[in-house]
């Protein structure tokens, strides 16, 4: 699963129903001889059945968010099979601002995960990554290694499934400036040694990726290129203009 990259948007909660579909429109345009990787773009629930019919198969979609039950009495949640349904191939599992605004922790994002993975063609995207103040103060290492115990401890993985991890230091999500990539590299390699003492290396190698996300540009990429633990990227800014993303995905696979 490792040879091809892939380059996911994450459209936030930046844009309209018009500028969400205006924008997938000038991606779809945009990507039309791309080849190489995997393009995936997460636009806001609303929005999602519409793109999905702009992007059509070559592109795919995603989600930002989904919640652990199948079906009930559940006020305002989306289940993973709704979004399979809607044509979701991805969905983003306890990204860092819900983690913030929404107090999402890591108990919740392991069910989540145990939710997806019971989807045929769902693929959880998981989120990781540090705070400043844990950065700073040299618990990165075991920051990442607490995040994915918890969120993928006892977890089964079937033959097929994929799971990307998408590691996002949250000092660097929307700061201008991504880490360096010396320093996402080692990250990624905690990750790596990490999945693989859980999970046995060659489950490693066939069913994840690991992916770096935060302040992300076309620019900066160009340092990120040949990173030996670097499956792809997941781009919040840079994914808002089609011609810098497609510059991005470009530079990267
Ligand atoms: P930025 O690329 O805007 O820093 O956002 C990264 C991110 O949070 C992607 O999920």
């Amino acid at each position: 699963m490792r040879e091809e990259k892939i380059i996911i948007a994450n459209w936030k909660m930046k844009l309209g129903l018009k500028e969400t579909l205006d924008l997938a429109k000038e991606v779809k345009a945009k990507f039309k001889d791309f080849k190489g990787g995997e393009i995936a773009v997460c636009p806001n629930f609303i929005s999602l059945l519409e793109a999905k019919k702009i992007l059509g198969s070559a592109i795919k979609v995603g989600a930002q968010n989904v919640f652990w039950e199948g079906n009930g009495a559940y006020t305002g949640e989306i289940s993973p099979s709704l979004l399979a349904e809607a044509g979701c191939e991805y969905v983003i599992i306890g990204h860092s601002e819900r983690r913030k605004f929404l107090m999402v922790n890591y108990e919740m994002i392991h069910r989540t995960i145990k939710a997806v993975l019971k989807v045929d063609n769902l693929i959880p995207i998981v989120c990781i990554g540090e705070n400043w103040d844990e950065r700073k103060t040299d618990r990165r290492d075991f920051v990442l290694f607490d995040q994915l115990q918890q969120a993928l401890g006892g977890v089964d993985i079937g033959p097929d499934q994929q799971i990307i991890i998408a590691y996002e230091p949250i000092w660097a999500i929307g700061s201008g400036t991504a880490i360096e990539p010396s320093e996402a590299e080692y990250a990624h390699k905690i990750v790596r040694l990490t999945l693989n003492d859980m999970f046995g290396m060659s489950v490693v190698n066939k069913n994840f990726k690991i992916i770096y996300g935060g302040s992300i540009n076309s620019k900066n990429v160009k340092k990120f290129v040949g990173l030996e633990n670097l499956d792809g990227m997941l781009v919040g800014g840079a994914s808002l203009d089609a011609d810098e993303f497609y510059k991005l995905a470009k530079a990267i696979i």
